[in-house]
């Protein structure tokens, strides 16, 4: 594991391809950016669905440099916080390692549309790179680490884990669904299981399928202990 991390690190640091270079830049810049975090969005969220963009890449084709580089970047900025693009980090970090403007303006056109969560505006990824990075981030939020997540973050908001009179509502913006105070378990039922349908490609559906039933026995054993069955 540790002679695979040195070989790639390797790999980047003496390429003369520039890209190469950019993109190991990058993963020690976002590294840094995000340290420690107890919410489930810390840096090894960002590496989980950087490796699983590649991993879509492999069977989906797309420019790899521009899906690499989104995937990295996808979290840096709060979109809701920022009013212009020359304010975002993501931006700053691109300009100054002088990507060109056009490749610049790929990869910040999929971070706005991958992370972007405007009031009961749905997120469309338009470009192939621009869905394999929605995929790759939405994956990461359904499944073992889905769940993991789900409960981290619940915890960090003084969230209950369940409460048998609270239902499910469906929030209809993401600004309201963070002021929700419901019980992790609704997150399952309001987004979650949602999930597996609204994949872009056919490779993350097939992941999305095996993640998405393992999330249903959680919950089926889930409610099976709560009632004191199983
Ligand atoms: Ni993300």
């Amino acid at each position: 594991m540790f002679g695979l991390l040195l070989s790639s690190k390797i790999r980047f640091m003496e390429s003369n391809n520039p890209e190469n270079r950019w993109l190991s830049a990058t993963q020690e810049y976002v590294r840094q950016e995000f340290g420690q975090e107890g919410s489930g969005h810390d840096w090894w969220h960002i590496h989980r669905v950087h490796q699983m963009a590649v991993r879509l890449w492999k069977a989906e084709g797309g420019d790899r440099f521009i899906i690499e580089m989104a995937a990295l970047l996808h979290d840096l900025d709060d979109w809701k916080l920022c009013s212009s693009i020359e304010q975002q980090k993501a931006s700053q970090w691109l300009t100054k390692l002088q990507i060109s403007p056009n490749k610049q303006n790929q990869i910040l056109e999929i971070i706005e549309q991958v992370s972007f969560k405007g009031a009961g505006t749905p997120n469309i990824a338009r470009s192939k790179e621009a869905q394999i990075v929605q995929d790759a981030d939405r994956l990461d939020a359904i499944g073992a680490i889905g769940i993991a997540r789900s409960f981290a973050y619940g915890g960090n908001k003084n969230r209950l884990i369940y409460h048998p009179e609270s239902k499910p509502e469906m929030h209809t913006d993401f600004s309201s669904y963070q002021k929700s105070k419901g019980p992790t378990i609704n997150h399952f039922y309001e987004k979650l299981l949602l999930l597996k349908d609204q994949m872009n490609t056919s490779t993350a559906r097939k992941i999305a399928e095996n993640r998405h039933r393992f999330m249903e026995l959680f919950l089926a054993q889930f409610f099976n202990e709560w009632d004191g069955k199983k």
